[in-house]
């Protein structure tokens, strides 16, 4: 069908009361198909990942993503499908994470969908991923809506975002060096933790003190802008000066010391900007928003302030493709076009694409 013909497509999905996504997530080390109704409601929501594989590799091996997501993304789909109790006729159309991400990993979702919908004449939509990150906090939160700030927490992605619309964003700030889950999970593999470190070091804090001052140049102190470089190399050499002197560490004291300074950095800035912007909504997406320890520091703050604070259930927090299925949904009512079959993958994106 020509692309004129699948815009059409897509421009009288607007007027439909039911619109059902099927969206297809792949950028990193999670192969996920979802069916998403309206932008809310998750039909299924089918998530294979592959974190007993690159364990032992102590990180992501982009390559072994790729195969893996090859050997997965058609029984996932399946899958998704079966537990929404629907079939491919009942989809109206298909959307799929094209960036930002592992480029390999990326590209099988990105090839995937575009033979689903070149098989079943059905609307292409191209999804930013990290535009999904922030939309599952509308699966969980019926009534959430814009304007609000964002605080984008993954292992890609540090920002503090003015989100005005569905579609229209303002990044306010964000890191100049490593993402913090990213630095997270450095620092776990440092002291020996398992990959994703980030849930480690989360559990490890909570049996140790906040007791050690790792010495570091803060060199963003007084913006909205991250660092998380500095604090990392410093914990990396707290624990190579202990090792050469034969010292124990204290891996509990190390993650609590950690994830300390690195929440009153996140909720610090966050917070900070807010009041500049004068917003009174909290919403926080990514991976690193199942810390526990950042969510009781963000709860307390936004209730002694009187600020509206959302997260994303659990499931929803880390990479899924409910949360492309939702942002599609709202991107398509905002006139996004249909995706040709020129489209590729991209391993950067900037946010407003
Ligand atoms: O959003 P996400 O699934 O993937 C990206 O798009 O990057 O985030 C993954 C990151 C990993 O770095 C992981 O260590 C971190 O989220 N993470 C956590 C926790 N759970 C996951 N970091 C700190 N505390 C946690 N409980
Ligand atoms: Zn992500």
């Amino acid at each position: 069908m020509l692309k004129e013909q699948m815009d059409k497509k897509l421009e009288d999905l607007k007027g439909k009361a039911s619109v059902k996504i099927l969206a297809i997530e792949s950028s990193c080390d999670e192969t996920s198909v979802a069916v998403v109704e309206n932008g809310r409601k998750v039909l299924s929501c089918v998530i294979s990942t592959q974190i007993p594989i690159h364990k032992r590799f102590g990180g992501v091996v982009p390559e072994v993503a790729s195969r893996n997501h090859i050997l997965a993304v058609d029984n996932v789909c399946k899958q998704a499908l079966e537990e929404a109790s629907l079939t491919f006729d009942d989809i109206d159309a298909i959307a799929v994470t094209y960036g930002a991400g592992l480029l390999g990993a990326l590209l099988v979702g990105v090839n995937y969908a575009k033979g689903l919908a070149y098989a079943l004449n059905k609307p292409l939509l191209a999804i930013n991923h990290i535009k999904g990150h922030i939309a599952s906090n509308y699966i969980s939160h019926e009534k959430l809506a814009p304007p609000f700030t964002c605080l984008l927490i993954s292992g890609g992605h540090t920002a503090i975002l003015n989100v005005k619309s569905y579609t229209e964003f303002e990044c306010v700030g964000s890191t100049v060096d490593d993402a913090v889950g990213e630095a997270f999970d450095k620092v776990a593999r440092i002291m020996g933790l398992e990959y994703p470190g980030g849930v480690n070091i989360d559990r490890l804090a909570k049996q140790g003190t906040a007791n050690i001052n790792f010495a570091h140049k803060n060199i963003l102190a007084g913006t909205y802008n991250f660092s998380f470089s500095g604090i990392k190399t410093a914990v990396i050499n707290y624990v190579h000066n202990k090792q050469q002197k034969g010292e124990e560490i204290n891996i509990a004291d190390i993650s609590a010391s950690f994830q300390t300074f690195v929440v009153n950095e996140l909720s610090c800035k966050t917070l900070k900007a807010m009041k500049d912007l004068g917003s009174t909504k909290l919403v926080v997406a990514g991976g690193v928003s199942a810390n526990s320890f950042l969510k009781a520091e963000l709860t307390q703050k936004c209730e002694e302030l009187g600020y509206e604070l959302f997260m994303s259930e659990l499931r929803f927090c880390t990479d899924n493709a409910a949360m492309i299925g939702s942002v599609a949904y709202y991107e398509l009512l905002n006139g996004l076009k249909c995706a040709d079959f020129s489209l590729t993958a991209k391993s950067t994106l900037p946010l407003n694409e």
